[in-house]
């Protein structure tokens, strides 16, 4: 594994696993929850230690309770969670200090390792104090670092009026239907680390390409989009409901691009 320092000093790993449908009903984002987080313990047998959770994905228990159950001790692993933004969860600091600590008693941990605001938040008083419990939280060191999660320029622009403390990444789709390359460059020049949601979002078209590309190194599209993003220093996050393709998105360490197929793929 290979991490990326955040500003707030915290090492991540540059590959996580996502958990927006684990441990429910056919695997559907607004499935019943199910229970059943196998997919998840076998992520986990395979090397991933970098879990990315939320509050309105509504499994967030069953998400920390595999990992507590697991053989892998607190520390090894990172956690990400995200607050959402409905009123019941930031209109009042005393909101936003109840659903960190229940994220907290979720994971059965004193601290996580990165909480992001969810979505951007538009009522202005609302976003400043939900910052402000976040840099509380920080600061007593129950929150590792904290960031946001769909914010532009605008947004960030905002924060920077009563921030304290940056925002260590922005989690924002990043894939080939959705490139968000002036955002990357924004937030590398304010050293915000970028992270990648939807990473896998692809053409048939692209995939073909992508495919093309990974006969010369014997790896697949998936592997090839992957490590693309990774190589120019993008968090990915993918999810998968399936162990090799699990296992796939983890072996991406013995290869590299070179520099004409990085372009290449930068043109798909
Ligand atoms: N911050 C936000 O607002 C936000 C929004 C959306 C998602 N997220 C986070 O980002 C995570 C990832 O995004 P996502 O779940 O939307 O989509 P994703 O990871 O881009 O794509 C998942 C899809 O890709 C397929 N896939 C994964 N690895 C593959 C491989 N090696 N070869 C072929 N197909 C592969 C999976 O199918 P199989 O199951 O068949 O492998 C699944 O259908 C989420 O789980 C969530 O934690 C955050």
């Amino acid at each position: 594994m290979e991490y990326i320092k955040l500003n707030s000093g915290e090492q991540m790993p540059i590959v996580g696993t996502g958990t927006n449908t684990y441990g429910k009903e056919n695997n559907q984002y607004r499935g019943k929850l199910n229970g059943d987080f196998t997919v998840l313990e076998d992520a986990i047998d395979l090397g991933y230690r970098s879990i990315d959770a939320a509050v309105s994905y509504s499994n967030e228990a069953g998400v920390g309770e595999t990992l507590a159950k697991s053989k892998i001790s607190r520390e090894d692993f990172f956690i990400t969670s995200k607050l959402p933004i409905n009123d019941e969860y930031i209109s009042t600091k005393d909101a936003v200090r109840k659903t960190i600590n229940n994220s907290l008693k979720n994971f059965h941990t004193d601290y996580l390792d990165l909480y992001l605001i969810h979505h951007p938040i538009e009522n202005k008083e609302y976003f400043k104090q939900t910052w402000e419990v976040f840099e509380e939280y920080y600061k007593n060191g129950k929150l590792k670092s904290i960031g946001v999660s769909n914010f532009d320029e605008e947004l960030l622009n905002e924060m920077k009026k009563f921030a304290t403390v940056k925002p260590a990444v922005n989690q924002i789709p990043i894939n080939l239907k959705e490139p968000n390359q002036e955002l990357i460059e924004l937030l590398k020049s304010m050293e915000i680390t970028p992270v990648a949601w939807g990473p896998m979002d692809a053409s048939g078209e692209q995939i073909e390409a992508l495919t093309e590309i990974g006969k010369a190194y014997n790896k697949s599209w998936a592997q090839v989009l992957l490590r693309y993003q990774i190589q120019r220093g993008i968090v990915v996050i993918p999810k998968s409901h399936n162990k090799n393709n699990q296992a796939a998105n983890l072996d991406l360490f013995n290869f590299e691009l070179s520099e004409e197929d990085v372009n290449k793929v930068s043109h798909l």
